[in-house]
């Protein structure tokens, strides 16, 4: 197939690259890593700066109500279904330059190398920049791809608030005025098929000197805020006895949760990375805690009964205070199709990259469409695997291969009728 040999040959390692580096600059952190929100200013400046860079291409934009970002290149067939591919832009506080990014703006370069290879294929490509993948700013995360396939409520979702009581739908409404040219389109809407390019953010294709990973599927995760509450008092004069201190109890949650899921295979993942005390001063016994739980595991089963252990667990540690589970996502295990795995393999053995078939112990929005369309994942190495981390880094060059194999991949499904 010589068209799709000549858009392979458009991809460009140094635009590529580049683009990765302009990115990161808008919420750059000292550290040499990105903090950009979900539906910040920052993020709102690389919205423009990814439509900017699609205007030339004659990409089209669009936005819905939970500001999801779809850029579209059209096909000859302007009314069946679009071929999907992108991923997310907003990071973790101290989140790194490619988790995310990478996904889209390998489909940025996609469209530049067909674009300029004249290739139209059969169906429209789209790329997209998922809302709140991270879930840092607003919990829980894959929250615009969720929406998107009718797994959770949009009111309930707007209700959302963040640290500072800014509610997403206050934050969509910020992104969407600032984006007056780009037009709406409703949540959720056919798609033919969907295929995500990501970092592994884990260290087996570096150990295994392998530069794609074919992503079999993605480890199941459940997702909990616990809320303890007490009662304050001086920390000088109230009896120990007397007092309902809920940081003392939170400790004994937390140990008891880590005691559940000990797991000597290290299958088992249990995380507990947001934890806030109040009132949060040195003299007065804290009142009220709140903490997260992520919890993850590739048996659906273990994962059920694990989960399912977590609110009898806190109530017999809670001690003199009260507790509150909230379950805020619970997503199986799942398994990519065969079909969108084998297209992507006989991609990569085309042009001889070094390869293997893995599964994500990472959550990515991939999850969601699976459930909307025939849904795969291709991932590239990062160094040491170290990820959701400011030092966070990659290889321009696996960075290409993986763009590569994503044109491949999407020139092939979008010219099946
Ligand atoms: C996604 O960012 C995850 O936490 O797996
Ligand atoms: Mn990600
Ligand atoms: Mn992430």
């Amino acid at each position: 197939m010589p068209l799709l040999e000549n858009v392979i040959n458009e991809i460009s390692q140094e635009r590529l690259w580049s683009r990765h580096l302009q990115l990161a600059e808008i919420g750059a952190t000292p550290g040499g890593g990105v903090n950009r929100q979900a539906l910040s200013r920052e993020e709102i400046s690389a919205r423009q700066l990814l439509v900017q860079w699609g205007s030339p291409l004659g990409l089209v934009p669009y936005s819905d109500d939970i500001g999801n970002l779809f850029l579209r290149y059209p096909g000859k067939d302007a009314d069946a279904a679009p071929v999907v591919t992108g991923s997310h832009i907003d990071t973790q506080p101290t989140g790194g330059r490619f988790d995310g990014s990478f996904g889209v703006l390998a489909g940025l370069e996609m469209l530049e190398a067909m674009h300029a290879a004249q290739f139209k294929p059969e169906r429209s490509i789209e790329i997209v920049a998922w809302t709140n993948e991270e879930g840092s700013r607003f919990a829980p995360g894959m929250m615009g791809s969720a929406l998107f396939r009718g797994q959770r409520d949009l009111e309930s979702t707007l209700q959302v608030e963040d640290l500072a009581g800014i509610s997403v739908r206050e934050s969509v409404a910020a992104v969407r005025a600032a984006e007056p040219d780009i037009a709406s389109r409703s949540l959720g809407f056919p798609i033919a098929a969907y295929v995500e390019a990501h970092i592994e953010q884990g260290p087996i294709l570096e150990m295994q000197r392998k530069i794609i990973g074919v992503v079999s599927g993605i480890q199941g995760k459940r997702v909990f805020r616990v809320t303890v509450e007490g009662e304050e008092n001086h920390a000088g004069t109230s009896p120990r006895a007397l007092r309902k201190d809920a940081l003392v109890a939170s400790v004994d949650i937390l140990s008891a949760l880590h005691a559940l899921t000990h797991d000597p295979d290290d299958t088992v993942k249990f995380t507990v990375g947001f934890l806030e005390v109040s009132p949060n001063a040195p003299s007065v016994v804290p009142s009220l805690v709140h903490f997260s739980i992520d919890l993850r595991h590739p048996d659906t089963e273990i994962l059920s009964s694990l989960g399912d252990a977590i609110p009898a667990l806190c109530e017999e540690h809670r001690g003199p205070c009260n507790v509150q589970i909230k379950e805020l996502s619970n997503d199986p295990s799942l398994e990519f199709p065969a079909a969108i795995r084998d297209v992507i393999r006989d991609v990569v053995v085309g042009l001889d990259i070094a390869h293997m078939e893995l599964p994500s112990a990472a959550g990515h929005d991939a999850r969601h469409l699976h459930y909307v369309c025939p849904t795969g994942m291709i991932f590239v190495p990062c160094a040491g695997g170290i990820s959701h981390n400011e030092a966070e880094s990659c290889k321009a060059e696996d960075l290409f291969n993986g763009a590569q194999v994503l044109a491949g991949t999407i020139a092939r499904l979008a010219d099946q009728a």
